[in-house]
């Protein structure tokens, strides 16, 4: 019997990572047998359009790129995850609700180390007929230089719901402080301590089951943040690298997500890590884009054959209870959210699951960065994005990136 997935693409503007998936999934091909029932896959993009909310969609899993800034799909997303059972990466309830402020929360209750934070009243309050008489009774006036004081400076000030850096400031005296108080108006602000000289910052990208730990340098232009680096982390931080970014999205029910952390004389920091939209674009991902591509493209197929399905309810207690267990180090509580996490992400199903089904994608997707077709995708997307007198550079520089990641995966695979 079969059964064809139609994979859904919510998307903006983006063209090279959606190509790209689209085109290693046609050359992957999956015909997968289980239970007498072969499944196939294909995708289709989807379009924003009336709907009926008792409407069945044909899509069995989509990936959203798009609802973080635009309401319409947004809502589709929850009716789809709440009456259909689609699979969607990212639980669209916790995304959309729990941004970075409500994440920095819970990941404080577990115990992380997330620097000193505050979060203070908006500089240009409610527009509302009733927030005078409000503020008159219960607004206390109070004195940002002395939040910041407890923050400690230097700080950062930044929105509690923030991305893309927007509205992020760097503060070091109390001048700055008044001035960037002033800019953000309505915006609802966190104060942060900043994690000064730290030794490497470390940007994972989970999707699934895996998690890619870069070591990132937000100082440098778009296209060589990322740095090509292996054994950047000694064993144990590598470990709790990963924890920290399996936690996150296993409590918050994401598959797909970034999680940034600052190391600094042995201690990790989340900072940032309601990242449920992550980039993706070949143009910042370079070396590592075929490892997200291909990742994304096995999870889903995973996903799709095993029949997972969103879950919208969370078990917050099962962390909180480790949280709170007595005689536990911050080590042995992270090896039990650990646990939690990968049984949530179904780590050991999924790497069996690959082993059986999935074996020769790698190989595929090798073959394909090295095809004249992915050669076309890099063209185009070079010649989207860079202005003519940059291009040929930026080809060349992409192009052996791209052709140093190949060849890394055909030693590791000889070897
Ligand atoms: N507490 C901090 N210590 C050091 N650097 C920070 C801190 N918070 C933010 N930054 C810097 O500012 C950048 C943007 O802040 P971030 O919290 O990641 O906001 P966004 O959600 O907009 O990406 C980070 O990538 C990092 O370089
Ligand atoms: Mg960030």
């Amino acid at each position: 019997m079969p059964a064809t997935h139609v994979i859904g693409l919510l998307l903006g503007a983006e063209e090279d990572w959606p190509a790209a998936f689209e085109s290693l999934l046609e050359r992957v091909a999956p015909s997968i047998t289980q239970g007498g029932v072969t499944h196939e896959f294909t995708t289709e993009r989807v379009t924003i359009e009336p709907f009926n909310l008792r409407a069945v969609p044909r899509y069995s899993l989509v990936i959203d790129r798009l609802a973080w800034w635009y309401h319409m799909p947004r809502e589709w997303l929850k009716k789809v995850a709440l009456m259909n059972e689609v699979h969607l990466l990212n639980n669209p309830f916790t995304f959309q609700s729990m941004e970075k402020h409500a994440a920095y929360c819970a990941m404080m209750r577990l115990g992380l180390r997330v620097p000193e934070t505050w979060m203070v009243p908006n500089k240009v309050p409610p527009d509302n007929p009733r927030f005078a008489t409000t503020a008159d009774r219960y607004v206390r006036r109070f004195d940002l230089e002395g939040v910041a004081d407890a923050v400690g400076m230097p700080l950062y000030m930044k929105p509690f719901d923030g991305g893309a850096w927007v509205g992020v400031t760097r503060i070091e005296d109390h001048a700055a402080l008044h001035r960037a108080y002033d800019e953000s108006a309505e915006r609802l602000m966190h104060l942060q301590a900043a994690v000064e000289d730290f030794d490497v910052f470390a940007r994972s990208l989970g999707i699934g089951a895996e998690t890619m730990v870069m070591r990132f340098n937000p100082s440098r232009p778009m296209h060589s943040r990322y740095s090509v680096a292996h054994n950047f982390l000694d064993d144990d931080t590598g470990t709790e690298v990963v924890t920290i970014a399996r936690l996150v999205n296993a409590f918050f029910r994401w598959e797909l997500n970034s999680c940034e952390t600052l190391l600094k004389d042995g201690v990790v920091y989340p900072i940032d890590y309601a990242n449920a939209t992550p980039d993706l674009a070949v143009t910042s991902l370079h070396y590592y884009f075929p490892w997200a591509i291909r990742t994304l493209l096995k999870w889903v197929i995973f996903c799709c054959v095993t029949g997972r399905r969103p879950t919208v309810d969370l078990d917050t207690e099962k962390y909180f209870e480790i949280a709170d267990r007595e005689g536990l180090t911050y080590g042995d509580r992270l090896n039990e959210y650990r646990r939690l996490a990968d049984r949530q992400l179904d780590v050991d199903r999924y790497q069996e699951f690959c082993a059986r089904h999935l074996a020769d994608v790698d190989e595929i997707t090798v073959d394909w960065v090295e095809s004249d077709d992915f050669d076309r995708l890099l063209i185009r997307t070079v010649i989207s994005t860079y202005p003519e007198h940059e291009r040929e550079m930026f080809l060349g520089h992409f192009r052996g990136l791209l052709g140093l990641w190949a060849h890394d995966q055909r030693v590791a695979a000889s070897a």
